[in-house]
């Protein structure tokens, strides 16, 4: 597997297993209706460093971004965001984009990572908490699950 930098004409192969997450509702605190467009400009925004996970057939099966969390000041806390298509979860493409997104962080001068809205009951918080992420808080009841009801939203922090 292959973890590069994504170019604009990656987008069309992250668009389905993106559509298909956040169609979901289960995990991330954005509209499951997001458009197409819409959601290239959330993912593929001038601010974040975009990554793709290729397989050995050239595939795109996941990506990640990074970008700063605060501004100013804070600028050198990082924010992340991790999708894997859901046809190849369990492989390892997750937490080899974790750790990638990890060391581009920490080399590029940022001091922390913080998740803002990890909902409790998605599996990925053992992930995250495996990679040396705890849970500062939980913002009771925050997230409408469409099979788990009212669940709070995890902000989880790692220093790099
Ligand atoms: C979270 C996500 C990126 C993980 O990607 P993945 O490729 O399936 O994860 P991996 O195969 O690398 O698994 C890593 C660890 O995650 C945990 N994990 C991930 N999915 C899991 C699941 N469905 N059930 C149980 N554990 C799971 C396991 O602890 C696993 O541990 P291991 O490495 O010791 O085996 C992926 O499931 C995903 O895109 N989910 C939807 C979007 C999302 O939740 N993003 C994160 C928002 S905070």
């Amino acid at each position: 597997m292959l973890i590069r930098e994504a170019e604009a004409d990656d987008w069309p192969r992250i668009w389905p297993f993106w559509h298909r997450i956040v169609a979901a509702g289960e995990t991330y605190a954005w509209d499951p209706d997001t458009t197409e467009e819409a959601a290239r400009a959330l993912w593929m925004a001038p601010v974040k460093r975009v990554y793709v996970a290729e397989d050995d057939s050239g595939a795109v099966v996941g990506s990640a971004y990074v970008m700063p969390n605060y501004g100013g000041p804070a600028a050198r806390i990082a924010n992340a965001g991790f999708m894997v298509d859901p046809d190849r979860a369990g492989e390892g493409i997750g937490r080899a984009l974790a750790e990638h997104v990890l060391a581009v962080a920490k080399a590029a001068g940022y001091r922390g990572m913080v998740f803002n809205a990890v909902v409790e009951t998605n599996p990925a918080v053992t992930l995250w908490t495996s990679l040396g992420f705890t849970i500062l808080g939980t913002v009771p009841g925050a997230y409408e699950h469409p099979r788990f009801g009212r669940v709070g939203l995890h902000i989880m922090y790692r220093a790099l």
